[in-house]
């Protein structure tokens, strides 16, 4: 309650952040899987004594660094912007807990800045070993920026002991911490192959060709199995109280399993497909379908991972809306909106009724509900509510074990529902 509210209304209920960490992760994951491929391929190159396969190489890095250094890393800041706008408060518990496992970070990603610019740089101009050790040194730090930011992402979800010790390692290699670096290195692999069909698949001769496309799709079908198995380890890790939250009680949930357990065998058979002799023209375009699979795929399993929080966005620590369980009933008390140190309307009263249930509707549901949007949207999830029963649902909101218990007054429930039966619903 220490920050003001962004009343994002459409874009609410996390549909901004999801936007563009989606997309940073689709890239910084090939950022990592694909360095990988970039030093094999040219080792492969070297051992065939193929000019043709190092220049592949070589226009591939170019495709990868403006794709990792450029668009990936502006996404990147854009998730630090988003998040310290959105959850101001869980921001400031992350940099608190983790400011040196960020500052390795930020080495490790400087690392890779200047190895991936010297990589590309001096392709074909520097000594084989040499290049070859540039190429080893950059995939060794995108692997170790994993590395950190693994442990922090996995921390929201699975904080374990921290809970009790505060101690920076207990939150660092917490219950989720392996499974997840698997599970996400396995994923990067993957994708150095679904992003080289793309560059692959335009290589004029057709041998070379032919057996360039091959080979990625060996990238993306020998890992896929140990990613199943890093998948299931992961969700053996999770709490019995997450899981089901995950699996069985969030009916938001459903659609987000549903697209992972459906795209699984359908990017196994994309790969197998395009191990094939199938013709350039179906191949190439074939290579862009995939790809956008691929970010459906990602995309799925990161909504069930942020979904499966809720209603935390620390779990145990602090809940989406930025109140900590310990508060709730210091807060039920004195009310929320004379806690909140941003709102205009601080008591309730006749004339302002409204416009404090939009004040505490943007402080209290908007992180998890949009207005009208595509995510979470409250307008048909209230729509079958009268003015009372939304104030009985309000008063008993943390039934629904995805949500928070509502940490204000009676009266101040009543202002909520009034604002969401008379104004979203438009039952003046
Ligand atoms: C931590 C995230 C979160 C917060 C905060 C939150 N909700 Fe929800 N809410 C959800 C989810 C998830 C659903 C289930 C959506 C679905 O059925 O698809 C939901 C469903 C609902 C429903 C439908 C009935 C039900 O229990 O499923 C109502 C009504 C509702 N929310 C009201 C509110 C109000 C009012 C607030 C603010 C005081 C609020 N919510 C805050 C996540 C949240």
């Amino acid at each position: 309650m220490n920050y003001p509210g962004w009343e994002l209304s459409f874009a609410g209920g996390g549909l901004l952040i999801a936007m563009i960490a989606i997309v940073h992760v689709y890239v910084s994951h090939f950022a990592i899987g694909g360095g990988l491929f970039l030093v094999l391929t040219e080792m492969k190159g070297h051992r065939e004594n193929s000019a043709a396969i190092l220049d592949y190489v070589k226009k591939h890095t170019k495709f990868f660094l403006l794709l990792t250094m450029v668009f990936g890393a502006m996404t990147g800041v854009g998730i630090w912007f988003t998040i310290s706008l959105l959850n101001p408060g869980a921001t400031s518990t992350l940099i608190h807990n983790f400011v040196f496992a960020w500052a390795i970070e930020w080495v490790f990603f400087l690392g890779e800045i200047v190895s991936l610019l010297v990589y590309y740089y001096t392709f074909g101009r520097m000594e084989k070993n040499k290049h070859l050790l540039v190429g080893w040194i950059y995939f060794i730090f995108a692997w170790l920026s994993l590395f950190a930011i693994n442990g922090i992402i996995c921390f929201m979800l699975t904080p374990g002991a921290w809970l009790e010790t505060g101690n920076f390692w207990d939150g660092f290699f917490n219950p989720s911490f392996w499974p997840a670096l698997f599970y996400r290195t396995f994923l990067a692999l993957m994708l150095a192959g679904l992003y080289g069909f793309v560059t692959s698949t335009r290589i004029k001769d057709h041998e070379l060709r032919e057996s360039m496309v091959r080979y990625c799709a060996l990238w993306l079908l020998a890992p896929f199995f140990f990613f199943l198995a890093s998948a299931n380890w992961y969700i053996n890790v999770l709490p019995e109280h997450v899981r089901e939250v995950i699996f069985v009680r969030s009916p938001e949930m459903v659609r987000y399993i549903k697209t992972f357990a459906l795209v699984s065998p359908v990017i196994f058979f994309g790969g197998l497909v395009m191990a094939i002799g199938l013709p350039a023209r179906v191949k190439k375009p074939l290579a862009y379908l995939l790809l956008l699979i691929g970010l459906v795929y990602m995309g799925s399993f990161e909504f069930i991972r942020e979904g499966g929080r809720k209603p935390f966005v620390i779990y145990g620590h602090t809940y989406s809306n930025n109140v900590s369980p310990l508060k709730v009933e210091q807060i039920r008390e004195t009310g929320i909106l004379s806690s909140a140190k941003w709102v205009k309307n601080k008591v309730i009263t006749d004339e302002n009724r409204l416009e404090a249930g939009r004040e505490l509707f943007n402080l209290t549901c908007l992180p998890c509900h949009s207005v009208g949007g595509p995510i979470n949207d409250i307008v048909p999830l209230t729509a079958m509510f009268k003015e009372r029963a939304l104030e009985f649902k309000i008063k008993r909101l943390d039934k629904s074990p995805y949500m928070p218990p509502f940490a204000g007054t009676e009266q101040e429930g009543k202002a909520l529902a009034a604002y969401i039966f008379q104004e979203l619903q438009g039952n003046k």
